[in-house]
Order: structure tokens, then sequence, then C-alpha cells
């Protein structure tokens, strides 16, 4: 039902600049038309089905499947009085039928190119299903694994998380947004969300001024450097004012800093949790803070169609704002080239969606997410024709746990257990039993008998225990970091048949498991890896793929030891043997496994680390140049990884900090040399005045193959203070 007439409107003319197309749709919306492109709705209802042909929806999320996505597509473009395609939004964070690693498994692979290559078979996916806009990445720094949402990004650290958002956005978003196999994407949650107190989700945030713009906004900054279409405003109180009601993260930074233009849509029902958080009375005040802060979309609150009309007319909001919304939202539509295009081909997305080329991706990434954490005796890898091995767990033969959480439309069907990985990679004379031991979450030991009997059969018993998938993601915090349930009694019971044990862990955090550190020889960190989960495990455990991933958190001995992450400052007393340090009774001071931590069957050598120059004027960038050397005799994989520690400076600074990582892979015997460039603004950071400096004076460089296996060290020195024009 476009409007009639023989002349084509501007907006409807693809030949026309977007500005002007959208100036001329605005010009013909009512203001509850308007308001309608603010309002995102969960869901497909005979309901919403009214509604959007009376213009009252601009965007929906979780509708599923091409045919589905055109039916209701269709409603809007063609039941509509002026034709305006809605903006269907999922979470595709880690794939959408052919899922991959979990994102914090996907940080393990230290490796911006696979990430970037598995953001666009999930963008290509969802696409081809007619579904343009993913909330992803989650870009939240994590530094309490007890926060089930440290699954869903890139772990701990800043530098990381924003290579990781980099890539994530650009390989969602493609070249062109118009490309038929890009999605926009909506980084989130803004911001500090992952800060939360005690690790407990949802959860109060109440940090500096400076942690906030070092540590937690440099993911965001990235993403929006890469182009990010949007973003979403998250949950969490922010130093007193909700950041989904913070006119200083959402305006002053977001949009006057940085000069993001894309449009906020709030988490589930964030506005009008403003109430619960006591910033606002009633709906309206919450409508009134959010938008008037910058939320330009309402996701499932139903606030902003409640209230705007109203509040537009007792002049407390202005119409104005909504235009400027609109407008945002309609840029994104535009540019996705939804209403050229609105429908999909369910032929072409059957062709697409999981085709050989994305498993072959998703066997890659998984591959490249597995961390080494101990290999006692090179017990790994294992003879593909060994005689017997068991393998025991009850997430060996489990067909969900790998997909891990939000993921998307995974199919458990379409998974390899760890058991039939292991089955089809192991010699056909080599005999493979099988016992569950137990549930992951249970009492009852009856099944220990059976794993025990099965383990003293054979050769090796690799034990693939951890986590459930819906023990981590959102709402889901664990106060204990251990393995749930029985599982670490099952381990130690298997332990007491003196078999040569391998321990795979499943889970979406890093785990506290000190027992298996000091007793099983060798442990290896699988995350959830996807649905190659089988295949790509049992590669490493016979060592068709040398392991290379790192980790992109610290594991902790005990809960009692978090938060602990590897950029921390030195205190006054840094922890030492000496009794009056900064350190725990009961526990040691170092983390169980460091950040940047993760094996290999080779060994590499670290030498002529060469810094220059050494004397850095504001001009210069630090050149650092090393040479890293397979001496072992397989090839593998290494990451590089480059740290710097401002020794003296006007404020306290991280002892070390990630200023570049590089993953290599070297031949045995090769040797290869690594080049980083450190420009000064990665120097700089946020002085006692709260400009943004890098200060004159000595820093040192240390590299290494882990935060804590450093190699090579050296030092610069800055001879001038250099200022920047932002924070
Ligand atoms: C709430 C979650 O916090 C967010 O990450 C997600 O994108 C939305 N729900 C939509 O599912």
């Amino acid at each position: 039902m476009r409007e009639a007439g023989n002349v084509k409107p501007i907006y409807l003319d693809p030949s026309q600049p977007v500005d002007k197309r959208i100036e001329d749709l605005l010009s013909r919306m009512t203001l509850e038309e308007k308001i309608g492109q603010l309002c995102q709705y969960s869901g497909f209802t005979s309901e919403y089905e009214k509604m959007i042909m009376e213009g009252r929806i601009g965007s929906l999320l979780n509708v599923f499947g091409a045919e589905e996505t055109n039916r209701i597509q269709k409603i809007a473009v063609e039941k509509t009085r002026l034709g305006i395609p809605l903006i269907l939004g999922l979470d595709v964070l880690h794939g959408y039928k052919t899922i991959f690693p979990i994102p914090l498994g996907l940080a393990s692979t230290w490796d911006p190119d696979i990430v970037r290559k598995t953001a666009s078979i999930a963008a290509a996916e969802a696409a081809a299903e007619g579904i343009r806009w993913t909330f992803a990445p989650m870009v939240d720094i994590a530094r309490d694994p007890r926060w089930g949402r440290i699954a869903e990004g890139a772990g701990e650290d800043p530098y990381l998380g924003s290579v990781m958002a980099k890539a994530y956005v650009e390989g969602f978003q493609g070249r062109e947004l118009s490309d038929l196999s890009a999605m926009v994407a909506c980084p989130k949650h803004y911001v500090a969300y992952g800060g939360a107190e005690g690790g407990r989700d949802y959860n109060t945030v109440d940090i500096s001024e400076r942690t906030l713009r070092e540590v937690y906004l440099p993911p965001f900054k990235a993403a929006v450097e890469a182009g990010a279409g949007t973003i979403m405003s998250a949950f969490n109180d922010l130093n007193g004012i909700p950041a989904s009601a913070n006119p200083f993260t959402l305006k002053t930074i977001l949009r006057d800093e940085w000069g993001f233009e894309g449009f906020v849509v709030s988490d589930w029902n964030a506005i009008g949790e403003l109430i619960n958080h006591g910033i606002a009375g009633d709906i309206f005040e919450a409508a009134e803070k959010a938008l008037k802060a910058g939320v330009d979309m309402d996701m499932q609150g139903d606030v902003y169609r409640r209230t705007l009309i109203q509040l537009v007319k007792d002049g407390r909001m202005s119409e104005e704002r909504i235009n400027e919304a609109v407008r945002r939202i309609l840029k994104i539509k535009f540019k996705l080239g939804l209403f050229e295009r609105p429908y999909v081909d369910p032929e072409r997305a059957k062709r697409i969606v999981k085709c050989k080329e994305h498993i072959e991706a998703a066997l890659e990434a998984a591959r490249k997410s597995i961390v080494l954490l101990k290999n006692d005796g090179s017990l790994l890898p294992l003879r593909r024709d060994i005689e017997s091995i068991a393998v025991i767990g009850p997430l060996a033969d489990d067909r969900e746990a790998p997909l891990g959480p939000w993921s998307c439309l995974g199919d458990p069907r379409d998974v390899v257990t760890v058991l039939e990985g292991i089955k089809s990679r192991a010699s056909a004379e080599t005999r493979v039993l099988y016992a569950k031991g137990c549930d992951v979450d249970g009492e009852s030991i009856e099944g220990f008998k059976e794993a025990v009997e099965v383990a003293r059969r054979c050769k090796v018993a690799i034990l693939v225990v951890g986590e459930s998938r819906d023990m981590s993601g959102e709402a889901a915090c664990r106060a204990f970091l251990g393995l749930p349930g029985v599982q670490e009694e099952l381990v130690k019971t298997v332990y007491e048949a003196r078999v040569p044990i391998v321990e795979v862990l499943m889970n979406g955090r890093p785990l506290s498991i000190s027992w298996s550190a000091e007793h099983i020889p060798a442990i290896v960190e699988a995350w959830f890896p996807g649905i190659q989960a089988g295949y790509a495990i049992a590669d490493v455990l016979f060592g068709n793929y040398n392991p290379g991933g790192k980790l992109p958190a610290t594991f902790p001995h005990t809960v009692g030891q978090v938060p602990i992450y590897y950029n921390h400052k030195n205190t006054g007393r840094p922890p030492s043997p000496d009794r009056w340090t900064s350190k725990y009774l009961d526990i040691p001071y170092t983390p169980l496994f460091p950040f940047g931590h993760g094996l290999s069957y080779t060994r590499f050598e670290y030498s002529d680390l060469e810094i220059s120059p050494r004397e850095v004027e504001p001009k210069d960038v630090v050149k650092i140049k090393l040479k890293v050397k397979n001496i072992g005799d397989r090839e593998g994989d290494e990451v590089v990884q480059l740290y710097v520690n401002d020794v003296v400076a006007s404020v306290t600074r991280p002892v070390k900090e990630l200023k570049g990582f590089k993953r290599i892979t070297l031949k045995p015997g090769e040797e290869k040399t690594v080049e980083f460039v450190l420009t000064l603004e990665m120097l700089s950071f946020l002085n006692h005045e709260m400009r943004r400096v890098v200060e004159p004076g000595l820093f040192k460089v240390m590299v290494g193959s882990s935060s804590e296996d450093i190699r090579l060290t050296g030092t610069f020195t800055v001879k001038n203070l250099v200022e920047f024009p932002w924070k």
C-alpha cells in the first residue's frame, strides 16, 4: 500500500543520496510512525502483525528462517502506508547455524583473521535468511570469571579485546553493509557491564573514569572505529547513572568524542528497568531519560510506544530528538539496502547455510582455539595406533555442551562429540571404551565404578569434564569456580586407577582446577568448541594439529583469589614470600594459569631483541624486532606477545600491558623475525589531570610466550612529554 501516484517518491529512489531519501521519508511520517521506528519486539505474534501494519514497529528480534522473515517483511513493505522495511536482529555471536567456538574460545586463538572469517560466515548464513543485524560482538572486558558472560567476550585484556572487536565488526559487516552477506554489528554492552560487582550479572558497577576509559572503553572505541553501525546500551548502573540513561557515555564519549553516527538500541527492557534502578518513577520518566541520554531504540520494553506521544504533547520531549533517532535508524536500513531488497531467496539460503566451506572453517577455528594448559612428560600427543583409550566423563559424548551459550540456531545433531572424534581419528586397531562416569551437575557417583573399570582396561584415559552450556552466558554466574557436581571426585577416583590421564575441559570461563593442575599430567582447555568439537579435540590429542591457543583470561587457584588479572597495579607491597606483602596466606599469589599461557608440542626459542630508537622523540614510533625459532621436531604455532611497562609515571600504571601479539607458524628448525610497531598513542594513558599523555621516562619492553613466561626484555626512553587532544 505504498503511496499512490505515478511519481516514485524520493525515498524509494536508490539513485538519490541516502540523506535526501531519509529527509523525504521523514517528512511523510506521522509522529506515531516515527515512534514506531524506535520500537523493537521479540518474536512474531498476531498483535505484532497488527502493530507492524500500523507502522508501530521498526524492528523485530528472534524471528528465524528465510520464509518466515520474508513473510514478516512483506507485511512491513507491502501492507503499510510507507512501506518501511523492518530491521531483523538476532544474537549471532559465534555462528548462526554453523557454530564456532564461543567468543572466549575464539579469543584464545589470538588470531584476528580466523575471528573475522567466522564472523563473516555467521553473517553470510544469517543474512541469507533475512537477519541483517547481529547483537554482537560482545566486547565487555571481564576480569571476574564468576560472571557467566565472560564466555561471550574476549576475556580480560583491553588490547586483545580491541583487536578482536575490530575483527568481528569487519567480519560481520563485510566491505559494504548493502552486501547480501553482510550484517550490521552491534557491539555490546555499552558500557562496563563486565565490571559487575562480585561477578554477579546485572549488578552495579562503580569504577573510576580512568578505569572506564583505559579498561572498558577501548574495545568499544575499536569497534566504532571499525565502522560498527549500532551499539547496545547495557543493563548496569555505572557510577550512579545506569548505562541506558547515561549521557556521559552515550553522548559525550560516544557521539562527541568518537563521532559515532549509528544508532543505539537498549538491551532487553533496559529502559523499563530504569524504574528498578531508582532513577525513574514511572515509564514516562524512564523513556525521557533514556531517549534524551541517547538510546534510540527500545528493545522489548514497550516503553517508547507507551510514552513518547504523551511526552511530546507535554513538551517533555522534542520531536526533533525523535527525528534524530529515526534518521539514525533509517540510515542503517538504507545502508543495508533493505528498501531495495527486503526479501531473501530461500534457495540461496539453503546453499549457503552449513556448506562444506563453513564446516571446514568451524574445524579450523576450533583447533586454533584449543589451549594446552599442561603436558608433563609429553604425555600428549598420543600415538594414533595406541592400543586402547578410555573416554570418560559427562561431556565425552555430549552433543549440547560443545555448542556453548548463545549458540543461535546451532543444532546438537551437527555436533561431533569427543568420543566420535577420537574414534574417527584413532587407528582402526585402537580399542576405544567409553563411560560417562557422572552428570555434569549431579550428586550421583554410581557411574564411577564403570569409569574406573574402563580406565583400568586402557593405556590412557581421556577425561572430558567441565560445565554444561547453560552454566555460562547471561544470568549464569557461579560462586564457585571448580568443576560442578561430583566431577572432581570422578577425576580423583579415575586417577586412583593409575592410568595416565588427559583432562579435556569444556567450559565457558576460567575454572579453578588446582587439584587437577597438580596431579593430572596433561590438561587441554577446549572451551565450547562448536559443532566440530570432537574432531578438533581429537586432532589435538593425536597431534594432527599442534595446539597454539593462549588464555585470554587468568585462571585462579580458587574463587577467593578473584579478581586476578595480569595487568594489575604493583601496589606499595607487591606480593613476595615476605609476610607483609599483598597476598593471601592460604594460596599462592601467582595465578594457576596466567593470561597468555598455552603450551605446544614443540618448543620455541626467542632471541635478538632489537628496539629502535632507544631514545624516542615525539615524532617517532618504536620498532621492536626479535627472532623466534622452532627448536622442536614438529611444526607449531606460537603467539608472540609484547608487553610494556611505564616504569615511573604521574599516576600508577599496570605492571605490564599487552601492546602487540602475533600468531606465527614455524616448521621444525624454522626461524622468523617478528616485528611490532608501538605508536606513542599506544603508550599513552590518562595522567593525574585526566589528560591523555605520554610522559618522558623509561619504558620496559617484555616479549614472551605468556604474560609470565617473558623471554626477552629491553627498554627505551621517551624524551619529551607528548599530549593528545583526546581522552
Ligand atoms: C539480553 C542480553 O543481555 C543481550 O546480550 C541480548 O543481545 C539481548 N538480550 C537480546 O537477546
